[in-house]
């Protein structure tokens, strides 16, 4: 049996619909690309889901977390440390914002907000106040755990879950025509003394189709739950790391969010990890001697070393490698493009925001990730050795920030072909 007819036999992969799943094996990366079993090479344009910021198989990343396993494979994070944590830890709390002075350990995305939404929770229970509801945005993703898909906007991927969500109020992302509403719904909210966080997606809304808002007004309503004293939790899974053209998302705001989330590009794709990084304030309310003060969670593989060996190295090759370079170049690049075809008349709209692209394609009714025309733009640019995952009508380029200028502009020569076919 091949490769692909075992993988079928025993395996269920994720998202996709497994009736007529094509799967196709990799068994080779290197940079930003990636070799199937034949030896085909694929330009690897989303970053394999985001998390593969230096590119495929880096060569350090992969030399140090083999050293790590040959000192420290794994160690249990409750009562016991280790230097990768440490050395991480206190590289990240220089690069996040000033307010954010300790770090909780998991294992993804999802888990990191989980535990930002469980720590918001028990943050006002530790002040003997029950405030249990949350905030947030429209379109918002923030993952599939039970917590984090009540966080997440209704409809599309969890209706099948939603009579056991808990009730979320949602309001709609700002944008220079909504402002005063939005901000007027957040107050009204703010006021029923109820709230306990405000969770957001920061700039863009990744999972609903790379959809852009405004920095500034996304401030302005950090600034307003902060004079409600109202928690707030920058989702940064996906725009962390250099992402939208700085570390952190969050780094464009004047108003700094409490908490952070963080996962995907942490360890350049290498190793799962999740970290939620907080303010002082939040850890004091659980800095108690009442053992109900607690935070008692926690994952078997929390902290794990090879997973900090990897972020470490991460860090260490945006210093070494001078990766801001090439995100701004990355940067440059897609905006000429997006301004190059914004107007094609396959194009419903097309946007970018740092390293970000995304282009709508003209459909029937609204844009969706029921969609089939993702799949075809996604087996046209596959046949031309080009990997993109749509979602829905939406194309996006989230590339690796290794990708030299001749591999983008094939990838973007690929998308003209589809639109002008
Ligand atoms: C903004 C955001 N939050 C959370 C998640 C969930 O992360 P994970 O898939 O690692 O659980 C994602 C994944 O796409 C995401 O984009």
């Amino acid at each position: 049996m091949s490769l692909k007819q075992k993988d079928k036999q025993y395996i269920w992969h994720p998202f996709d619909q497994q009736k007529g799943a094509d799967i196709i094996p990799i068994v080779k990366g290197l940079g930003a690309f990636v070799f199937d079993e034949h030896g085909k090479k694929y330009i690897d344009g989303f970053s394999s889901w985001w998390v593969n910021i230096h590119g495929h198989a880096h060569p350090y990343i992969a030399q140090k977390i083999y050293q790590q396993a040959l000192e420290l494979e794994h160690i249990a994070f409750g009562g016991f440390t280790h230097p990768q944590a440490v050395n991480l830890s206190e590289r990240l709390i220089h690069l996040l914002p000033n307010n954010i002075e300790k770090l909780f350990f998991s294992d993804n995305g999802s888990t990191a907000n989980e535990v930002a939404l469980k720590m918001a929770v028990q943050y006002w229970f530790n002040q003997g106040k029950k405030r249990t509801r949350f905030i947030a945005l429209e379109n918002d993703y923030h993952g599939d755990t039970f917590g984090s898909m009540s966080l997440t906007a209704r409809g599309g991927f969890n209706e099948p879950f939603e009579t056991l969500l808990f009730d979320v109020d949602f309001i709609d992302a700002p944008t220079n025509e909504n402002k005063d509403s939005v901000l007027n719904k957040l107050e009204n909210h703010l006021k029923t003394n109820e709230i306990a966080a405000f969770i957001f997606e920061p700039i863009i809304q990744g999972a609903a189709g790379m959809l852009m808002h405004s920095p500034e007004i996304l401030s302005e309503m950090i600034g307003l739950c902060k004079t409600y004293g109202v928690v707030t939790i920058a989702d940064e899974v996906f725009t962390g790391f250099g992402r939208t053209g700085k570390w952190f998302a969050s780094d464009y705001f004047q108003h700094k969010p409490d908490v952070f989330c963080l996962s995907k590009g942490i360890t350049g794709g290498f190793m799962p990890l999740g970290i939620t990084a907080v303010s002082k304030d939040i850890y004091q309310a659980f800095y108690s001697d009442n053992a109900k003060h607690t935070f008692l969670h926690g994952h078997s593989y929390t902290g794990n070393p090879l997973a900090c060996a990897a972020a470490n190295a991460s860090l260490d090759l945006f210093e070494v490698e001078n990766t801001f370079e090439k995100i701004e170049n990355i940067c440059q690049l897609q905006k000429t493009f997006i301004e190059s075809i914004q107007h094609h008349k396959q194009v419903r709209n097309a946007r970018h925001f740092g390293t970000i692209a995304a282009i709508e394609l003209q459909t029937d009714g609204k844009s969706n990730y029921f969609n089939s025309k993702g799949k075809e733009v996604y087996q046209f640019l596959l046949k031309k050795g080009i990997i993109l995952r749509p979602l829905g009508n939406v194309i996006t380029i989230i590339p690796p920030y290794c990708i030299v200028e001749e591999d983008l502009k094939t990838l973007y020569q690929g998308i003209v072909e589809y639109l002008n076919q």
